[in-house]
Order: structure tokens, then C-alpha cells, then sequence
């Protein structure tokens, strides 16, 4: 089992380029088995969930090539099997995303419940209701997703919660149903743009994506394209926080500024400089902090607001502010696992219910710590950057399922992180 060794309290410097973006690598994957030919993503991120999802569509039959780093072809007319067997579905959430591709391509669909992050119950109710508005058959067999339909008929589909996972499902299933389908209260998360952007370039028509209304005209074919995915908000956001929290100054490049609005404007609110820029090829955020934040109250919401993604990594942040911050997590009910792991290191933090009070101190001490899922383990990141001494990070697999080449890149900030195989 691996595990990063860092030695903290050592202000990150330098410039770092964001990855491609999980969250819309995933969907984009499953996306292409929609098409009738062969489709070229580019821009795809080297962590472990990219891996097993090019696995699950090998698995399913589909020829995946991947001629250079971060680029796969796909070919799903070789796709024989429309299942995801527990085993490999369980490994990543994005799985359920199959559920939609098999159904709109093929209509029939046998996916086991998907793994991903244990924080909260995340159902799937509304993928699942979404389906059945299609006009499929879905019914959950012992964890099994079974989906079938003769035919998928275009439906006016309402939203209780604006959810990414049933935007995108079903946005999949609905570009090669019969007619106009209609997401209300749809999510307006930048990969739900991303998404619609790349089924757009295999032919779908599907307008309002990044509003909270989606209207899609079904097609009866999609073709192959090439196509590059955004780059990663979550990972760019994580950069930002972790250069505020050293007292760093980080030049943040590849990256789209008005994605982060939120979390830029969060961390000016704690006093830290944040300057967006062009560079003339690509945009870039600078982020420097000569001292510790002053407190801030953070809310989750769906996007624009502020990510639940990115609120694991800014309570490390906060965790070492000059006074009283409240965090209420509104979207998952369970997602504050990283606290204790926090406190470990001498936070001083508390949650009741949905809301966590941290208490702001001089400083966190280096620790033996555990990152509990994938952004509770960036929020181990950042607090062990941070931290006086030295910190061990155990189960950085959750790390590696989302962070590409993470340690070389704040090894090029400065930072002294290892990663050590035992
Ligand atoms: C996705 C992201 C995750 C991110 C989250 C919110 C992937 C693989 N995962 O997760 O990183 O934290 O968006 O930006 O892209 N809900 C239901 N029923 C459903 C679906 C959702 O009740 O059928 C609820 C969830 O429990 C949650 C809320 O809706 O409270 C939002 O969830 P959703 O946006 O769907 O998140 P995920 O797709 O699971």
C-alpha cells in the first residue's frame, strides 16, 4: 500500500497546469458509445477512474486504443456486452452513466449500482425516474439497474434536485430517443456543458446546456468526433486553496477563470490575493497569501455556487483562519469525514448536523492521517502542506482516483511530498 510522506510548512511557488476534468472525462467516455464510429477524446486525465472506466468499455467489447498520454479512441461498434458486473461498476461512481449510453444506443442496459465516495446515500431515483419518462422498463434487481425499451420517446422531465449525474444520464439516453425530451431544474455544472458539447459533436442536438433548462432533439444515428474535455475546476480550485493555505504565490494555468468564481471569490473574502490573467494562449489564475485567511461561512450549492467538491480541501484551509468559519455542507449529508482527520492534527473543528464550525488557529501539527475519500484526501493534502512537521497520508488510492501526476506537480512547487510504496 502507498503513502505520501510530507514535510509541511513550505509556501508553494511556481506555475502548475491543470488536468483534464475528471467529472467530464467520465461521462464523455460512457458518451461514446452512443456514436456509430469511432470517437477521439483528448485532454483525458491519467488517474485511476479514467482507467477503469476505459475498462469497463473494454470489457463491454468496445476497441480502445490510446495512441498517446491522455488521448483514447473508441470504438464501440465492436461492443458486444450491455452489462457492468458489480465488480467493475462498484469501482467509480461515473458507471452509472452507462446506464444511459447502453439504453440511448442500444436500448437495453444491465448496470450494478455504482461505488464512488462514501458521503452520503446518493441515490438514483432520478436517473432512474428519468429513464422510465423515456419510456423504459427499469427495474433494480438485488443492486442489478436493469433498463429495457422497445423504444425511447423524447418526455418533459422535471428535476427535484438539480443532480449531475441524472442531467448527464439522462441527456445520454435522450439524444438518440424518439423526439424532444425537456430537463427542468437540469444541473449547470461546467462538465454537464462539457457533455452536451461533445454529444453535440457527434451529431446530438441539444441546446440550453449550463442553463437549468435542457431541451435535446433526438437523433437516430450519432458519428465519431474529436474532441478535447475542459479542464478540471475541482483540481485547479484544489491548486488555489493549497497555494493560500502555504502562503504561497501560484501561477494556476489551463484553466477557465469564470469556472471558479465562486471559490475566487471565497478566498478573496479570506484576504488572499487572486488575479486572473491571459497569457495570450491560455488563461491563468495567480494566487498569493502573505498571511492566514480570515474566517469565512461557506455554503454548498450546485453550481454557480460554491462545489461541494471543493469544500473538504477549504475547511483545511479554514482550519488555520483567524477566527470562526461556518461550513454547511446543503448536498451530501455525510461529507465531513475529513474533520476528524483535521482535528488530528490539531484543528479544532466541530459538526452539527449539516454545518461544521471551525475554529481558527495559528497553525496544524504533522500527523499520521487518513484520506477517507477523494476530496477529504486533497483536504489531507492541504493540511499536511501546510502543517509544521511531518504528516503521513494513508489510502492515497482515493487521491490517485482523481489527481493526476499530484505529487510531481507540488514536487515542481516546492513542496516536499513523496510518495512511498511499502
Ligand atoms: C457528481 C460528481 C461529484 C460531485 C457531485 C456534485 C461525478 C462522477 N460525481 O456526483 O464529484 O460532488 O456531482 O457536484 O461526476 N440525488 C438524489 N437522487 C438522484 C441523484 C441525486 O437524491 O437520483 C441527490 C444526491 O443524493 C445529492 C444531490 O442530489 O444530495 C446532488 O447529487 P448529484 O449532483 O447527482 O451528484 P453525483 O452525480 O452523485
Amino acid at each position: 500500500m502507498a503513502y505520501f510522506k510530507v514535510n509541511g510548512g513550505v509556501p508553494l511557488n511556481g506555475e502548475v497546469s491543470v488536468s483534464g476534468s475528471k467529472n467530464a472525462a467520465l461521462p464523455i467516455l460512457c458518451a461514446s458509445v452512443l456514436a456509430d464510429a469511432p470517437c477521439r477524446i483528448e485532454n483525458l486525465p491519467e488517474i485511476e477512474d479514467v482507467k477503469r472506466l476505459i475498462e469497463i468499455l473494454t470489457a463491454m467489447g468496445a476497441t480502445v486504443e490510446c495512441p498517446e498520454s491522455g488521448v483514447a479512441v473508441i470504438d464501440p461498434s465492436t461492443i458486444k456486452d450491455r452489462r457492468v458486473s458489480t465488480e467493475m461498476a462498484t469501482k467509480l461512481r461515473a458507471s452509472y452513466y452507462m446506464l444511459g449510453s447502453l439504453l440511448g444506443r442500444y436500448g437495453e442496459a444491465e448496470v450494478a449500482e455504482p461505488g464512488g465516495c462514501a458521503i452520503g446515500q446518493r441515490p438514483m431515483d432520478y436517473h432512474i425516474n428519468g429513464m422510465r419518462s423515456l419510456g423504459a422498463d427499469v427495474i433494480d434487481r438485488g443492486g442489478i439497474i436493469i433498463a429495457r425499451a422497445d423504444e425511447l420517446c423524447g418526455s418533459d422531465i422535471f428535476l427535484d434536485m438539480a443532480s449531475v449525474g441524472a442531467t448527464i444520464n439522462i441527456m445520454l439516453a435522450a439524444s438518440r430517443a424518439k423526439g424532444k425530451t425537456t430537463i427542468n431544474n437540469a444541473a449547470r455544472e461546467p462538465h454537464v456543458v462539457d457533455v452536451a458539447n461533445f454529444l453535440n459533436a457527434m451529431g446530438a442536438s441539444i441546446r440550453g446546456a449550463g442553463t437549468d433548462v435542457i431541451r435535446i432533439n433526438g437523433r437516430e444515428k450519432l458519428h465519431g468526433c474529436t474532441y478535447a474535455v475542459i479542464p478540471d475546476q475541482i483540481e485547479a480550485g484544489t491548486y488555489m486553496i493549497a497555494a493560500a493555505a502555504t502562503k504561497g504565490n501560484v501561477v494556476i494555468k489551463n484553466l477557465i477563470p469564470a469556472h471558479l468564481e465562486a471559490i475566487s471569490a471565497k478566498l478573496m473574502e479570506c484576504g488572499i490575493d487572486v488575479v486572473e490573467g491571459d497569457s495570450g494562449s491560455e488563461f491563468y489564475i495567480r494566487v498569493s497569501a502573505h498571511d492566514r485567511p480570515r474566517p469565512v461561512n461557506i455554503r454548498t450549492l450546485p453550481y454557480p455556487g460554491f462545489p461541494t467538491d471543493l469544500q473538504q480541501p477549504m475547511t483545511a484551509l479554514l482550519a488555520i483562519s483567524y477566527g470562526n468559519s461556518f461550513i454547511t455542507e446543503n448536498l451530501f449529508e455525510d461529507r465531513f469525514n475529513h474533520v476528524r482527520e483535521l482535528n488530528r492534527m490539531g484543528a479544532h473543528i466541530t459538526v452539527n448536523g449539516r454545518t461544521a464550525l471551525v475554529a481558527g488557529l495559528e497553525k496544524l501539527y504533522g500527523a499520521e492521517i487518513h484520506a477517507t475519500d477523494l476530496r477529504a484526501g486533497a483536504a489531507m493534502i492541504v493540511a499536511a502542506l501546510m502543517a509544521e512537521g511531518e504528516s503521513i497520508i494513508r489510502n492515497v488510492h482515493y487521491i490517485d482516483r482523481g489527481y493526476e501526476h499530484l505529487v510531481e506537480k507540488l514536487c515542481a512547487l516546492g513542496a516536499r511530498i513523496e510518495r512511498v510504496t511499502e
